[in-house]
């Protein structure tokens, strides 16, 4: 089995996103993100397909988690569980799940490690991380970093690995 990582970006509520979109810019984050997740198998929602601006992510194997019948997308496998995304790339070393919230909430229960950009800031958010049992999960590392003229918000790399 791989390493399954969930990887997001929350505000201090825990939102994640808002009418379909990420709920701020941080050029580090998104470069944060690249940099973990190429090269690997990423799984998303369709809604979270959808929010991409240029579809596929490259240099990433994208699998998308639908219920529509013979939906396609280009650059992309389409699945329809969670189950079967998992079969798709059984033999890979690290997975990503990338979202959005129902893919989150449905995999947390098989990650072994979550990689948060905690953003200090309240938005309006209609989408929510599910809530991280510190029982169940251990802080390994944070890495904090100050507002400046690209990032409004302050932020920080944060990573829990699995008890
Ligand atoms: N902050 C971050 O790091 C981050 C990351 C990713 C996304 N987001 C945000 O999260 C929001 C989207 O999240 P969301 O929860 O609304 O949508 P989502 O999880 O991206 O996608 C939901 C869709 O996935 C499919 N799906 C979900 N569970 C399934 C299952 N068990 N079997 C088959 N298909 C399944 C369905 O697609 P069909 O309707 O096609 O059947 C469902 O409508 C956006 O605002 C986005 O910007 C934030």
């Amino acid at each position: 089995m791989p390493n399954l990582i969930l990887i997001v970006a929350m505000d201090e509520m825990q939102g994640i996103g808002n009418k379909g979109q990420l709920l701020c810019y941080l050029p580090n984050d998104l470069k944060h993100f690249k940099q973990l997740t190429t090269g690997h198998t990423v799984i998303m929602g369709r809604k979270t397909y959808d929010s991409l601006p240029n579809g596929a992510l490259p240099n990433r194997r994208n699998i998308v988690i639908s219920r529509q019948k013979d939906l396609r997308i280009a650059k992309c496998d389409v699945v329809d569980s969670l189950d079967s995304a998992f079969a798709l790339c059984s033999s890979d070393e690290e997975v990503f799940v990338i979202g959005g919230a129902s893919i989150y909430s449905q995999s947390l229960a098989h990650a072994n490690r979550l990689e948060l950009t905690k953003i200090d800031g309240r938005f309006e958010s209609d989408v929510f991380f599910p809530s991280i049992d510190k029982q169940i999960w251990r802080c390994e590392k944070e890495e904090k970093h100050s507002a400046d003229d690209k990032h409004k918000y302050s932020y920080s790399f944060v990573t829990y690995l699995r008890k």
